[in-house]
């Protein structure tokens, strides 16, 4: 027993030495995310994979579309887009193995010591008061085959960020978004023109997820422009004001035919 109850204590002490509070963000400037709890949610490392930008141009998407049922392909931690959705009222399916990603650094060194489904989940249950989240543990190609056609309103894309992860990922769930609704994603800078001498070749972008010296995922820039035929929209080009600020975001979008 006291066993036991000193192996819970390391336990507890280790997860809140390993673990801290989002640092103060400027989410709760959009209405969506006003009563999103962030100084109770958790973060590794001060890690948030979103931008103010990018959440404001998921909630015009949302809006836009008049989305009710939507999916995210990779969550992390719960912290950003997720929070998001939930904000805008709507129901989100939540696909992600919870490994980390393949070829980011920060995920594979800090995998082995974090349960990232467990911290995200207790995220979660933070503001899911009215159960509008499901977080499905799967690979996101796996998980494609639960779905019929046309069954979400809007996906967002933000799990594997490499070419061939990228491209599966549409390709995968394309046909999953009904007619007239939207499938987006995030990390999409710009197009392969836009960096003329970038090599954007097979071979230069094997396992290639992030380009820190251009600051550019372009594994995602290719994918996009590959399969949408350029026809995809890149919030990059726009112009976004939140609170009378100049805000960013590097997600992409195509609404799917009627
Ligand atoms: C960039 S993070 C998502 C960030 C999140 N949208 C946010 O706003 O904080 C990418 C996530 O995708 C997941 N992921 C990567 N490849 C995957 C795959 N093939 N199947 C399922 N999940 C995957 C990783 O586990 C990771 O949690």
């Amino acid at each position: 027993m006291k066993l036991l109850f000193t192996l819970l204590l390391s336990c507890t002490i280790y997860l809140q030495a390993a673990v801290t509070p989002v640092p103060p963000t400027r989410f709760r400037e959009l209405p969506e995310l006003s009563a999103i709890p962030f100084d109770r949610l958790l973060t590794i490392d001060n890690y948030v994979g979103v931008s103010l930008g990018d959440l404001k141009a998921l909630s015009i998407l949302i809006q836009n579309s008049n989305a009710k049922n939507c999916l995210e392909l990779g969550t992390f931690l719960g912290t950003g887009t997720t929070a998001l959705f939930y904000g805008a009222g709507v129901n989100l399916t939540c696909v992600d193995h919870w490994r980390g990603n393949q070829f980011d650094p920060f995920m594979q060194s800090t995998a082995p010591q974090y349960d990232f489904y467990e911290i995200c989940s207790a995220n979660i249950n933070q503001y899911n008061h009215e159960n509008r989240i499901a977080l499905v543990e799967a690979d996101t190609i796996q998980a494609s085959h639960m779905y019929p056609d046309h069954s979400f309103d809007l996906i967002f894309i933000d799990a594997d960020h490499t070419y061939e992860g990228v491209l599966a990922d549409i390709k995968a769930w394309y046909s999953k978004v009904k007619p007239g609704g939207i499938i987006c994603g995030h990390d999409c800078e710009g197009r392969p023109y836009n960096f003329r001498k970038y090599d954007f070749s097979d071979a230069a972008l094997k396992g290639k997820d992030w380009d820190d010296r251009l600051r550019i995922h372009p594994g995602v820039i290719r994918a996009v422009h590959e399969f949408f035929k350029g026809s995809a929209s890149l919030f990059a080009e726009q112009s976004l004001i939140v609170n009378g600020t100049r805000e960013h975001s590097s997600i992409w979008y195509y609404r799917i035919p009627e």
